[in-house]
């Protein structure tokens, strides 16, 4: 406890030495997200973390997530200097889309639109032609779909199905998946729905149908956010990545937050969900980057150029 005291007044004090802001997603843990809030930087969704970094004037960015977030802050301010607790930290959908593969799917389907999830490479951005987060990707999707577009997206095949299902888009889906949200189920969720008959449940559409199929509300982080603020329910399911309760529970203390359920798991989990890659993040790696300089994001010029082009289309859709 001491020593993570001590820890936490010094990134604080090497957040102001190197002009630097922190910007953390809600899935990192308590302690980052407090941190955040403390010094003046951000928590967010990805898009929103993507918007925050564009704007604030600090030199340095640190990025407290994973890779595809920090990638992203890079190519929307390549002048700015951007680190990371840690460059390990990556993500199953990232991995599961290899560039060079992804390029071949696309050259095979020359007549769809392609639609990425920001979950993924600078390289893979580049070679779409819009990039998007879940908070912006029905809205994107359904005006592609009313010009008439048929759409490649990759790589997750739940939030794609999602999107397919709700829109009617014509949809070409890459194979890939989020090892966290891929795990929940609907039988436990219905389960614990019976010892909690007034909990309502919320899902992030990275989680297979059968669980979208439960919810009362379906959304990105920040969507889910505002939800568990405006249901009139005193008690809420949720099945996303256990680091939203920090925000959910301090916004609505009143009520009470469940973790859903995961394979294997019944009604009695206490612990379920927890994304491996932003578990890496920590207070002792964040002091050494900012420190040594270690962990910085760098990505080729060319790349970043390629890269911008679809994410910008996103930035710049209308809400
Ligand atoms: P959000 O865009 O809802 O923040 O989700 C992105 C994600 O999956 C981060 O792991
Ligand atoms: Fe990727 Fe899933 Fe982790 Fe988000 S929670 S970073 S989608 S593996």
């Amino acid at each position: 406890e001491l020593e993570e005291t001590a820890l936490r007044e010094q990134v604080k004090q090497l957040l102001v030495d190197h002009n630097a802001v922190l910007i953390a997603h809600y899935y990192t843990s308590p302690v980052i997200q407090a941190l955040a809030e403390e010094t003046g930087g951000f928590i967010g969704d990805s898009l929103e973390m993507a918007r925050f970094g564009a704007r604030h004037p600090a030199q340095t960015l640190v990025v407290a997530g994973v890779r595809f977030m920090g990638e992203t802050a890079k190519i929307l301010s390549p002048e700015k200097r951007v680190l990371m607790p840690t460059l390990e930290a990556t993500c199953s959908l990232d991995i599961g889309c290899d560039a060079d593969e992804f390029s071949q799917f696309c050259d095979e389907h020359p007549e769809h639109t392609v639609v990425v999830y920001a979950n993924t490479s600078a390289a893979v951005k580049a070679r779409a032609d819009w990039v998007v987060t879940s908070s912006i990707a029905l809205q994107v999707v359904s005006s592609l779909h009313e010009q008439g577009k048929k759409i490649l997206w990759a790589p997750d095949k739940h939030l794609g199905d999602y999107i397919c299902r709700e829109t009617g888009a014509e949809m070409l889906l890459w194979d890939g998946a989020c090892i966290v949200h891929e795990e929940f189920k609907a039988k436990g969720i219905l389960d614990l729905k019976k010892v909690h008959p007034t909990a309502a449940v919320l899902v992030h559409p990275e989680s297979p149908a059968s669980v979208v199929d439960v919810a009362d509300v379906t959304g990105s982080t920040s969507q889910l956010l505002k939800a568990a603020g405006e249901l009139p329910n005193d008690t809420l399911i949720v099945a996303t990545d256990r680091g939203i309760f920090y925000k959910m529970q301090q916004e609505n203390p009143n009520k009470i937050f469940l973790e859903a359920p995961t394979a294997g798991q019944g009604a009695s989990c206490r612990s379920c969900a927890h994304c491996p890659w932003m578990g890496m993040n920590s207070l002792e790696r964040m002091a050494s980057s900012l420190k040594e300089g270690s962990d910085e994001i760098h990505i080729a010029p060319e790349l970043i150029q390629n890269a911008l082009i679809p994410l910008q289309k996103m930035l710049d859709f209308p809400k």
